[in-house]
């Protein structure tokens, strides 16, 4: 069983090629540098560069996989959340494929494919499981209980932990995406304790109830303090490594302190889960100070933890061909109709599911 997945939904174009005994057949991710000049994605500018590239990639992922059209058994593409221009891109391409070659059509919301990515990465990880979605759009912590079954026990109130990342590397006039280079940065500095005097940060909700988050008043303590600067200094590294190192400590503060009461929701409601995991996906997984943060807090649990590899944080299209081979284990084949949305939470999946079955 072999899935075309399709991936346009932000600034990645991207095709790939997964099987149900989990390899990766192909993979093609092709970034778009566009943007950097604009220090954020340019929705226009998106849309273009994937009606330029998406054909070709498709092309591509179907001859490294050594098949064609004919040989798959469906074909799976993001069809939102996401900026819709470049959403439109991918699903008319992969409705084309799925009516000219009459395959299963799999509209896959986004967010379920970063939270499936660790079940094709992992040996055996069952539902239900803890997860960490932490992306440049969202920042959710809930619990997995099954194909489209989501519970949210915490969200952001404002910003995504990604665009504070993203903000934080801009006012430093660091390269975009930002998050990447707030952690290379952050590697420089010398003294955390003595980054953290100098730069103190908030603590958004820590010790209230409740697993929600916030990080628009942590961006903007990061702003004031390097406005506070002179200009030489704003521009010099080791400065920049004190910033990056503080802003980056204090969201690993945050995420322990907010993760702290979503675990213990999910032992008291799952005692008898033999193998509780908590896991982290979406493109801020990639940070490896977060990662080491949350593998210290799910051993204080007896707890696993897992991560998608490095290149299966950011977007990508794998994720989206295996939650089309999840979903097609489940027969839960896509309406070749479904229409594509820029908004679309992944607690609204299970309705959907629950009406399809009721037809
Ligand atoms: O999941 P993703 O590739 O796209 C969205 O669906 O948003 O996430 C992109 C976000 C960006 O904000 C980027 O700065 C952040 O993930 N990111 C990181 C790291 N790598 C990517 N944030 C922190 N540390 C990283 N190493
Ligand atoms: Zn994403």
């Amino acid at each position: 069983m072999k899935i075309l997945g399709i991936e346009t939904s932000c600034d990645e174009t991207a095709a790939a090629i997964v099987d149900d005994k989990k390899s990766i057949l192909s993979n093609y991710v092709l970034s778009q540098t566009e943007h950097e000049a604009f220090g954020g994605v340019v929705p226009e500018i998106a849309a273009r560069a994937h009606l330029d590239h998406l054909d070709r990639l498709v092309q591509k992922a179907l001859d490294d996989a050594k098949t064609d059209l004919h040989a798959l058994d469906g074909i799976a593409v993001t069809s939102g959340p996401g900026l819709i221009g470049g959403v439109l891109v991918g699903v008319m391409m992969a409705k084309a494929i799925a009516s000219v070659h009459k395959l299963p059509y799999f509209a896959i919301n986004h967010l379920e494919g970063h939270a499936l990515t660790p079940r094709l990465t992992e040996d055996n990880l069952e539902f239900p499981y803890l997860l960490l979605l932490v992306s440049g759009g969202h920042t959710q912590i809930l619990i997995v209980k099954d194909i489209g079954d989501f519970e949210q026990l915490g969200t952001t109130i404002d910003d995504a932990l990604g665009e504070a990342f993203d903000k934080t590397a801009k006012l430093l006039g660091l390269g975009y995406p930002g998050g990447p280079e707030v952690e290379k940065r952050a590697l420089e500095c010398l003294d955390l304790a003595h980054a953290l005097e100098r730069f103190p940060l908030p603590k958004p909700m820590v010790g209230r109830a409740g697993s929600d988050m916030s990080f628009s008043g942590l961006k903007t303590a990061v702003r004031r303090h390097i406005e506070s600067l002179k200009d030489t200094e704003r521009k010099d590294p080791a400065i920049q490594a004190d910033i990056c190192a503080a802003f980056q400590h204090t969201i690993g503060l945050v995420l322990k302190d907010r993760l702290k009461r979503a675990i213990e929701v999910f032992l008291n409601l799952y005692p008898q889960h033999k193998t509780p995991t908590l896991v982290i996906s979406g493109g801020v997984a990639a940070n490896a100070y977060i990662r080491t943060t949350l593998t210290t807090l799910t051993t204080r649990y007896n707890m696993h933890f897992a991560a998608p590899p490095m290149k299966l944080c950011s977007d990508n299209a794998v994720m989206i061909a295996w939650a089309g081979i999840e979903r097609l284990k489940k027969n839960l084949i896509s309406d070749i109709n479904t229409l594509p949305r820029p908004r679309w939470p992944l607690t609204e999946l299970k309705s959907k599911i629950e009406k399809e079955n009721s037809v």
